[in-house]
């Protein structure tokens, strides 16, 4: 791949990546509803499985919620002029499940809906296409009480939700993505617990997978009944790059696992055919696949989609467990949260690397080359245009005496990674648009407000936005359309 030399973008001036991106490319930025609308109460809306598990003591630091969050269901009309400033070209939201159908059953709420109408009508009226996502892991909590993700009725409320957003915005959404990282969803959610809704229990887990699976197919089904034909339909993927850390056999079996219960456990029934065998051997123990796989489930999931979203931060390295003390200590860092409990059941005793020491504020390595390296992988595997629906990084941002947020790692970072997607491109990848995450800081779920993603920084006592440096930066990588 392409080396950026990262002295020029380690300072604060305006340095545009020398690169070329296809014509009609999506310059986007990407948030999601409970990290940034607040008004938890407004207009009917009722809690979210994110609203009672950050109401639980001890789940998100400091005790934050998203209550409040940035307000932007207030402020949307100042943040839709601010992507307007910034020239983004299309803008990548999620849909409240409980805004629009509070109790995951039954009609939808028109003020819910309301909400949305105007803000996609704002962004269009700014030339602004609007990616609207169904699913961003507010899952209404009536559902998580009546059994969650894991009994299968979900994955029908969640089609008819989808039927129902659709038939309010489907003239004005031209792309819709189903599920925003599913594995989340499923594995911190219900295997870990580090996530809403902090369920613990390995077999749970497995369960929330093929119905989230399950749910995307019946959704994408409701959805193509409603959108007019020109809609394109996709689903946001987390897709671990995983890289065994020797060439061992043992290493590289334990590269398996992981890429069999992160990734092939969703690729193998939206775009193959159905789950793997190896992945059904690694978790029998756990679950009777025959049982919680109904004949008819795999095709259902596997119907076709228009675009594959990948949200990218930083390569996986794993191996198998070593017994060596010092490794043992730094080596659980999978990036996913603190929790004795594993998000990788069937796959616990696989111990987890850093890729490198140059990390983010999240303690994620920065390291561009998983992004080509998965962009070119997927296109090769599943041969769809794809979009890069997030990428972005969480620095200790500090506001200068003048105000201003400086922020040359940011920069820096997003430009190993929109240079890796041009090398992508360049490799043959069909990648259509970049969804920066994230437009403003805000709700980092566990981590509450402590880490800021946005290119816009939120004094979260004021609301001001203040542009960061990096947003100026991406400013102008659009205005120049990522060319020298
Ligand atoms: C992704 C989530 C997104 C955001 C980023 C940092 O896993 O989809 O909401 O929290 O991580």
């Amino acid at each position: 791949m392409t080396v950026t030399d990262p002295t020029t973008a380690a300072h604060s001036s305006v340095a545009v990546p020398r690169v070329a991106f296809p014509p009609g490319f999506s310059w986007g930025a990407a948030t999601a509803a409970y990290q940034i609308e607040g008004a938890a109460a407004e207009d009917g809306r009722t809690p979210s499985i994110w609203d009672a598990f950050a109401k639980t003591p001890g789940k998100v630091l400091n005790g934050d919620t998203g209550d409040v969050a940035v307000d932007h269901y207030h402020r949307f009309r100042e943040d839709v002029r601010l992507m307007a400033d910034l020239g983004l070209t299309s803008y990548r939201f999620s849909l409240s499940w409980p805004r629009i159908q509070p109790t995951g059953r039954g009609p939808a709420v028109e003020r819910g809906l309301d909400f949305y109408r105007a803000l996609v009508d704002t962004l269009l009226e700014h030339g602004i296409s609007p990616v609207a996502t169904l699913y961003h892991w507010d899952l209404p909590q009536d559902l998580e009480e009546a059994g969650g993700w894991p009994i299968r009725e979900t994955a029908y409320r969640f089609a008819e939700y989808a039927a129902l957003a659709a038939g309010a915005l489907g003239d004005r959404v031209p792309v819709w993505t189903t599920l925003n990282e599913p594995w989340c969803s499923a594995f911190l959610g219900y295997g870990s617990g580090v996530h809403a809704p902090g369920r613990t229990n390995p077999a749970d887990a497995l369960k929330a997978a093929h119905h989230l699976n399950l749910g995307h197919g019946l959704a994408v089904g409701a959805l193509r009944e409603v959108l007019p034909a020109s809609a394109k339909i996709a689903v946001s993927l987390n897709l671990h790059l995983v890289r065994p850390l020797t060439d061992t056999p043992e290493d590289r079996e334990a590269a398996r696992r992981i890429e069999a219960v992160g990734n092939r456990v969703w690729t193998g029934p939206m775009f193959k055919g159905g789950y793997d065998e190896d992945l059904k051997a690694d978790t029998a123990h756990l679950v009777d696949w025959d049982e919680l796989v109904r004949p008819g489930d795999e095709a259902e999931i596997g119907r076709p989609i228009d675009l594959l979203g990948l949200n990218y931060y930083n390569p996986t390295v794993v191996s198998a467990p070593r017994d060596n003390a010092e490794t043992a200590e730094a080596a659980r860092n999978d990036g996913h949260g603190d929790s004795e409990f594993s998000c990788w059941p069937g796959s616990e005793d696989v111990v987890f690397h850093l890729a490198n020491d140059d990390v983010t504020a999240m303690g994620w390595p920065i390291d561009a080359s998983g992004l080509v390296d998965s962009l070119v992988g997927m296109h090769r595997d599943f041969g769809l245009p794809l979009l890069v629906t997030e990428n972005g990084a969480a620095f200790e941002d500090v506001v200068g005496p003048d105000g201003e947020v400086d922020d040359p790692e940011r920069v820096r970072y997003v430009e190993l990674h929109l240079q890796a997607v041009a090398d992508a491109i360049a490799a043959g990848a069909d990648v259509r648009g970049y969804y920066l995450w994230s437009l403003l800081d805000n709700f980092e779920w566990a981590y509450g407000y402590s880490k800021r993603f946005g290119i816009v920084h939120v004094d979260y006592d004021t609301q001001q936005r203040t542009p960061k440096t990096s947003a100026r930066w991406y400013a102008e990588v659009i205005r120049r359309g990522g060319l020298a």
